[in-house]
């Protein structure tokens, strides 16, 4: 199976080389390993984390409430989403491996026990989103990395914000390829 051509017949917004970056991550994971996926949308991510997963012996959450909203004029989000990414799920046998949970990340991070192997954020864009995202999902991350989409400077608030994360020190970036950026905490 080549897993470049699998993801781009899922819509949805990862380049080919990102999507490498994704792989590798998830399929580095170890055996019984936890991945949690913030922001599905059709499951172009969800799919690649999925075939990582499974390779690795892990599993993935799934988190995306796929409340109806538009973007702009050409971007729609909802329920047709939930349909597709079930749809591709079951299509790339993913089923046994992936976790829908179709709920806002927040939401899930107060019920939220074990430590996570991978977390991979792609959820709301705005600064607020993001920040809380990073800092309550962390929490959970201790020796695994963290991936976020949206890193290049085309969404300021996404750029502020891991602006800012890096001056703090705590996180350092150990990859970046096109708009997606890897995170580990900086060990002393
Ligand atoms: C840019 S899309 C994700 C693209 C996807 N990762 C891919 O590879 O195609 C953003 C998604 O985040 C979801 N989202 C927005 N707010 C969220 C939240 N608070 N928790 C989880 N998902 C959220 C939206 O419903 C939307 O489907």
């Amino acid at each position: 199976l080549n897993i470049l051509d699998a993801a781009v017949s899922v819509i949805g917004f990862l380049d080919p080389l990102e999507t490498r970056l994704l792989y590798d991550l998830a399929s580095q994971v170890p055996a019984g390993g936890v991945i949690v996926e913030i922001g599905s949308y059709q499951g172009r991510s969800t799919v690649i984390l999925g075939l990582g997963a499974k390779a690795a012996g892990a599993f993935v959450w799934a988190l995306d409430p796929h409340e109806e909203h538009s973007v702009d004029a050409f971007s729609h989000y909802g329920m047709k989403d939930n349909a597709a990414l079930m749809e591709n799920l079951t299509l790339f046998g993913l089923g046994e491996t992936v976790r829908i949970v179709a709920l806002k990340s927040e939401q899930v991070v107060y019920g939220w026990h074990c430590m996570i192997d991978l977390l991979w954020i792609d959820g709301g864009h705005d600064y607020d989103s993001v920040k809380r995202d990073f800092e309550e999902w962390s929490k959970y991350v201790s020796d695994g990395k963290i991936a976020m989409h949206d890193t290049s400077g085309h969404y300021p608030d996404v750029s502020r914000f891991v602006d800012e994360l890096l001056a703090a020190g705590e996180w350092e970036r150990i990859a970046l390829q096109d708009a997606t950026s890897v995170f580990q905490r900086v060990t002393i």
